[in-house]
């Protein structure tokens, strides 16, 4: 009994070093493991890193349910051994050389925490829901499917793991190949990030939102404004970094602290004209954030900005709880209640949807989580 106390706490206040295996009780040739994870949209964001994937400030999302990657990983044990990681990767039905130092250099952070990685050759496949060209971040959801499918790896190897640990691990090890990816491990609210507020939040994986959360946000809508579908001048990693020297950075972070303890009883209460007052302002001050800090830049094109100001007019008539979120694009993130979309949707269909590229759009809600489809193994 004591122990067992003992063994919850050590899972509850994780560091890095509890990721790191002492050996493996099992050993296996070959197999081949598949996950389907999700792409997810923050509400509070995440924006400036600090070493090693440590973000400065807390965030917190939703998970989306039909934006996702798909990714398959055949593996089967070197006959020569190496000091190279040996792998091809496959986009779609095309080996994508192109895909294949991000995929190194991730693979370079996490080898501590996975010490089998070398002993492999791996086939990785990976496909995505929605269309590489359409602006959306493929970050969040590819690099969680490839760290899911290695942890399947780990758990063959190491039978006696619980689902918990499973589960941080994954996210421990996606945050290393991209910061929002470490949300989409499970659904539907995941933060990420220590909040003093939030008991059992981490710097170092996300956690399921641990509080209670109003029935109003189960099923919550999310269509997906696809305003600029080309490559975005400043790509997330730079616009990290530009928060280093940034004049608001402090002020900033602050703020992500505050918005997260102001939605513990949002959530709760289901306060929806208290939640998009959050979730719009931590959009804009986002992309304030880029707009003031040095070099100076912006996401957002005119059509973004036609969207926001219907939005709002619509909200105003309709008495509609409708509202919108950005990511580090110009696409825009439409969100709404399950009770409202009979008159919300007909709206983004005849006076937002037009404004998007080629009238694309994504009609996605809050989701649950990544799902593993299958496991093969020669054991
Ligand atoms: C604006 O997770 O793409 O979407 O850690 O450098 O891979 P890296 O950054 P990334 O940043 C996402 C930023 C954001 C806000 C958010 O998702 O919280």
């Amino acid at each position: 009994m004591c122990l067992k106390l003992i063994f919850v706490e050590i899972q509850i206040f994780m560091t890095e070093n509890d990721f790191i295996p002492s050996s493996y009780l099992s050993a296996i040739q070959e197999g081949e493991v598949t996950y389907k994870s999700p792409s997810n949209i923050a509400l509070v964001k995440y924006w400036g890193k600090r070493e090693n994937q440590i973000p400065a400030n807390p965030s917190i999302s939703f998970t989306l349910n039909a934006c996702a990657t798909t990714t398959t990983v055949s593996f089967e044990k070197k006959k020569i051994s190496s000091a190279e990681f040996s792998f091809d990767l496959w986009f779609e039905g095309n080996q994508k050389e192109s895909f294949k130092p991000k995929i190194n250099v991730f693979l370079g952070r996490i080898e501590k925490y996975l010490p089998f990685l070398k002993d492999f050759h791996f086939i990785i496949n990976t496909s995505n829901s929605f269309p590489h060209s359409s602006g959306i971040a493929s970050s969040a959801s590819g690099m969680s499917a490839l760290a899911l499918c290695f942890m399947e790896i780990e758990r063959k190897l190491n039978p006696e793991m619980t689902d918990s640990f499973f589960n941080k691990k994954a996210s421990f090890l996606a945050r290393l190949g991209s910061g929002s990816a470490c949300r989409s491990i499970e659904g539907n609210l995941v933060q990420w990030g220590q909040h003093e507020d939030t008991e059992g939040s981490s710097d170092l994986y996300g956690i399921k939102y641990p509080y209670q959360v109003h029935d109003i946000f189960k099923n919550y809508h999310d269509t997906i404004l696809l305003v600029d579908k080309g490559q975005k001048q400043v790509s997330s990693t730079v616009g990290h970094d530009l928060m280093h020297q940034h004049l608001f950075a402090k002020n900033r972070f602050a703020q992500a602290h505050e918005n997260l303890s102001k939605l513990k009883i949002i959530f709760s209460e289901g306060n929806l004209a208290s939640f998009i007052e959050i979730v719009e302002s931590e959009a804009l001050t986002l992309h304030a954030m880029m707009m003031t800090s040095l070099p100076y830049f912006m996401l957002m094109k005119p059509n973004t900005l036609k969207i926001i100001n219907e939005i709002w007019a619509f909200r105003a008539a309709s008495e509609t709880q409708i509202c919108f979120t950005l990511d580090a694009g110009a696409n825009v993130h439409v969100l709404y209640p399950e009770n409202e979309k009979e008159k919300v949707y007909p709206f983004i269909k005849e006076k937002l949807v037009p404004l998007c590229e080629n009238g694309s759009h994504i009609t996605d809600r809050i989701g649950f989580g990544a799902q593993k489809i299958g496991y093969l193994s020669d054991t």
